[in-house]
């Protein structure tokens, strides 16, 4: 097992300088950067084995299915699913949950029924439940939170006899914290609603084992977890699979064409419409190669410590007031604060200067931040390569913010 203190050496990017600052990367909520070993083997695919995946019987398009097809059985084993028909590529979360809502969704749910979710949600896991109740006449009813995040005490009984679908994240991507993931997925279960869980912003940082949360669906994104943009996971438990219909139409998906009818190609590929991104499997393989090294617990660990390192220091900041919780043991790789008379936007600006990167904004939870009346704020996020030296220049440049803004206290 390689020690995780050592990874920030294989990311090329982080030797970037930024107006004259070594670059710190703290936007890995966002995005995360790739290490040389994931590069090194996208390269070496694309320069040795390119081709077109389940099409085609010469050398580059059967080296390109073994590729494509590798990396399902890697995602698999990863996420523990059962099946490896049950991890369908699509290029990201949100389309991953938008072929639930479609393929699932719009078939399963109809006027009285409930759709429930949390206010908490990212609009992938909002957006496209608020669709599906306006088409099916079904009500989209929400589970609130206290100032600090956790759930309501009696918001649970929101799931009930009514509720066909119970969809939220595994962890927020504002807040930094987990609802009580294994109650809610019973809670679900027992009245007989289906539970899709988001795992964005878990899937790249803890052990992820699908069998044992018993979700119905578990979605993610490799951009999140050193793999490349454009490559994302739907799992489902292959009983939802074999009977949903497909979502997106046309080459690969079929099993006989004939004029005016076509039969489906089985599960998977009923999902997978069209050239699939295998350059982004192949970097997703290698991702979940790369964690590996580490171990997902190291990973986990590591992030804890570096969290309860710089989360009391932000709290003890004057003028400075994070979102959530603001217990270490309740966050994970994410903190969301805001700072009196600033901006957001021009905090971001200002950690910029000194070379430090920071998401600002909505962080697309305007649900989230209509209800705590903070409609924006600054985010830090960490991954495998953040170290304390980039927490400690976080703090430094933040302490730069309100003077630069003109404010002397
Ligand atoms: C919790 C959560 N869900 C869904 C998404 C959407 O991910 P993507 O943009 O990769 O589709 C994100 C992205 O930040 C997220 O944090």
């Amino acid at each position: 097992m390689r020690d995780i203190k050592e990874a920030y050496k294989d990311f090329p990017i982080l030797q970037r300088q930024h107006h004259g600052h070594r670059l710190v990367y703290l936007d890995s909520g966002a995005t995360t950067q790739m290490p040389q070993q994931v590069l090194d083997t996208v390269n070496d695919y694309i320069k040795h084995s390119n081709g077109n995946p389940h099409r085609g019987a010469h050398v580059l398009a059967i080296e390109a299915s073994k590729a494509y097809e590798g990396a399902r059985d890697t995602v698999q084993k990863f996420i523990n699913a059962a099946h490896r028909e049950e991890i369908v590529f699509t290029r990201n979360t949100t389309e991953s949950l938008n072929l639930i809502a479609n393929s699932y969704g719009m078939h399963h749910v109809k006027k009285g029924d409930k759709i429930v979710i949390t206010v908490a949600e990212h609009h992938a896991n909002l957006v496209t439940w608020q669709h599906v109740c306006q088409v099916t006449g079904a009500t989209l009813e929400y589970m609130y939170l206290d100032d600090y995040g956790h759930l309501l005490p009696g918001e649970m009984d929101k799931i009930d006899e009514h509720t066909k679908i119970l969809a939220f994240a595994h962890v927020s991507n504002v807040l930094g914290m987990s609802f009580p993931v294994e109650e809610l997925i019973k809670r679900g279960h027992a009245v007989g609603a289906t539970v899709v869980l988001d795992g964005a912003q878990s899937t790249p940082h803890q052990k992820i084992d699908v069998q044992a949360l018993d979700c119905d669906f578990f979605v993610f994104s490799g951009h999140k977890m050193c793999a490349s943009q454009g490559i994302g996971v739907m799992y489902a438990k292959r009983q939802f699979l074999e009977e949903m219909p497909p979502f997106l139409l046309g080459g690969d998906m079929i099993e006989y064409v004939q004029e005016q009818t076509t039969t489906f190609n089985e599960i998977p590929y009923k999902f997978e419409a069209g050239t699939p991104n295998a350059h982004g499997a192949v970097t997703l393989e290698a991702a979940i190669h790369y964690l590996e090294e580490f171990g997902m617990d190291q990973i986990q660990a590591y992030e804890h410590e570096l969290i309860s390192y710089v989360l009391p220091k932000i709290i003890a900041m004057p003028h400075v007031h994070v979102l959530g919780s603001h217990d270490p043991n309740e966050k994970h790789g994410v903190i969301a604060f805001t700072i009196d008379d600033v901006h957001p936007h021009d905090v971001a600006q200002i950690l910029d200067s000194y070379g430090v990167c920071c998401r600002s904004g909505h962080h697309c939870a305007q649900p989230l931040g209509a209800y705590y009346e903070v409609p924006a704020s600054c985010r830090l996020s960490m991954y495998v390569y953040t170290r304390k030296e980039d927490l400690d220049a976080f703090l430094e440049a933040l302490k730069h913010v309100r003077p630069t803004m003109g404010f002397n206290d």
